[in-house]
Parts: structure tokens; C-alpha cells; sequence
């Protein structure tokens, strides 16, 4: 439940690092259903309140960017009533909680592919970045037909396009101006990624900005993922060591004593 974390969370709490910014695949609303012999859709549907949940819980915790993956560019290929029921949920939790959203003052950013996409949904999602995009609160980032393959596909296209017409020389092209180029032009790679339901792959999730983002991977699935899970979640990320190639402080402090007495 959303709230006040309790007491039993004191401890987790010591250990939490709030990340700026969280990437979240939310997998196993199927699996949550089928164990409760519940359709597929009742697990979609308990899968929009724990949403509802993680929002709250990235605000109050002071997270910057929250990016939740909501449906892939392969989701496409599931049976055709599953990807109504899930397109029909977009719009409704965009519909229904828009109006909470901007009074929390969330803004909204919609990453993925929309040349293809039902010219209903696309006015919903542009309605949604419009209408929240003064606000200065949590930046919650919904990948919607999201898939990094596509992404960079047409990232490559677009500066293709700019060398063909002589306003870019390839050598000027470089890892800025890809990220630049990027649906995530304007947000910074995600610190770490929670992947729910025990599945241990990115499933074409952010494969350029994961490049030095920390995995967390949880057997619970996306709808029984609760305010106590996420500090657990983050707690594990609190201990990670990040490096970025480089040498955690205290080996950076031996290594140079080493120079210092030429050993
Ligand atoms: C995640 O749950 C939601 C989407 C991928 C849209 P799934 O629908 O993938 O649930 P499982 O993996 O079948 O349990
Ligand atoms: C990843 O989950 C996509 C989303 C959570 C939206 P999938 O359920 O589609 O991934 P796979 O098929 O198990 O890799
Ligand atoms: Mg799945």
C-alpha cells in the first residue's frame, strides 16, 4: 500500500539510494492472473494500480525520472483481444488519471514509435506530454511501442539523412549527439532497472542508456510489486559498487599509495 513506509521498513530504508532516475519492466501481470485462475486481463488491469502505486511512491521518494515500460514494439505479435485490452488501458489510465497526475505535478514524456499507431491513442499521449509539460515534479516516462532495435534504427536514419544533405560530416558524429538523437534525447540513462516476474533479460529495453545502469531483478510479479518491494529494490541498488570503468574510491586511494612508496 501507498503511504508512509512502516515500521518494518525502517531498516530497508538505512540501506535505499534513491537513484535520479528509475527504469522499471513491468512483467507478470499474466502470470499473476493465471495463478489466481484469473483472466490475462484482470492481470492488465491489477498491473494500472500498482502504476498508480510506483508513481506516488517515485514522488515521495524524490526519484527525478521514473521510465515504466508499458508495451514493447513486440508486444504486437500477442493475440490481437490481449493488445486491445492493453491499448484500451493506456487509454483509459490517461483518460482517468491524467487530471491526478498534473496535480501532482508529473510530467508526462512518451518515448517509442507512434507512426503507426491509432491516431486516437497518439492525440491521448501528445495530450498528456501538452498538458503536463510545465510541470516540475516527477518526470514519469511511459515507453509505449518502445524498442531500442527501432530506436536506433531510426536514430541512424535521421543522421544518415543530415550527412546525405551535407549538414553533418561523419566524423563529427559522436556519443552526445547519438544520445541526442535518441526518443530519450532529453532524459539522462537510467541509473538502475528492476525487472519484475523473475525474467532476467531486457527484452529490447534501453540498450544504449543501460550501458552502466544496475540490474535488479524481482521474482514477484508487476501487480504484487508494493511500496516494500521498491525500497527492497532499491536497497540492493544502495549496495552496488559503480564504477564506470574505473576504481572504487578506496582502491583509487591504494593504488596511488602504491606509486607513492614505488611499489
Ligand atoms: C507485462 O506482463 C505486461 C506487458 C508485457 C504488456 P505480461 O503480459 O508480459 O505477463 P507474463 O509475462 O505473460 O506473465
Ligand atoms: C517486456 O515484457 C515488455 C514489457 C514489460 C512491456 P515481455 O513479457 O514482452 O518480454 P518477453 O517476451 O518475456 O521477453
Ligand atoms: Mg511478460
Amino acid at each position: 500500500m501507498a503511504g508512509q513506509p512502516s515500521f518494518a521498513d525502517a531498516p530497508i530504508l538505512d540501506a535505499v539510494c534513491i537513484p535520479r532516475h528509475l527504469a522499471v519492466i513491468m512483467d507478470g501481470n499474466g502470470r499473476w492472473a493465471k495463478a489466481r485462475k484469473l483472466s490475462r486481463t484482470q492481470g492488465h488491469r491489477q498491473g494500472v494500480v500498482a502504476v498508480r502505486e510506483i508513481v506516488a511512491n517515485a514522488a515521495k521518494l524524490g526519484i527525478q525520472y521514473l521510465t515504466l515500460f508499458s508495451f514493447s514494439s513486440e508486444n504486437w505479435s500477442r493475440p490481437a483481444s490481449e493488445i486491445a485490452d492493453l491499448l484500451g488501458l493506456l487509454k483509459l489510465f490517461i483518460r482517468k488519471d491524467l487530471s491526478t497526475l498534473h496535480k501532482q505535478n508529473v510530467r508526462v514524456l512518451v518515448i517509442g514509435g507512434r507512426a503507426n499507431l491509432p491516431s486516437d491513442i497518439v492525440s491521448l499521449l501528445e495530450e498528456a506530454e501538452s498538458r503536463t509539460a510545465n510541470n516540475s515534479g516527477l518526470t514519469l516516462v511511459i515507453a509505449f511501442n518502445y524498442g531500442a532495435r527501432s530506436e536506433m534504427t531510426d536514430m541512424v536514419r535521421r543522421l544518415a539523412k543530415e550527412v546525405q544533405e551535407g549538414r553533418l560530416a561523419p566524423e563529427q558524429i559522436n556519443e552526445d549527439m547519438i544520445s541526442s538523437t535518441l526518443y530519450s534525447a532529453s532524459i539522462p540513462d537510467p541509473d538502475v532497472i528492476i525487472r519484475t516476474s523473475g525474467e532476467k533479460r531486457l527484452s529490447n529495453f534501453l540498450l544504449w542508456q543501460a550501458a552502466y545502469s544496475e540490474f535488479v531483478f524481482v521474482d514477484c510479479n508487476w501487480p504484487d510489486f508494493d511500496e516494500h518491494q521498491l525500497l527492497l529494490a532499491l536497497a540492493e541498488y544502495g549496495r552496488r559498487n559503480r564504477r564506470f570503468g574505473g576504481l572504487a574510491e578506496e582502491d583509487r586511494q591504494d593504488s596511488s599509495k602504491i606509486v607513492a612508496s614505488g611499489g
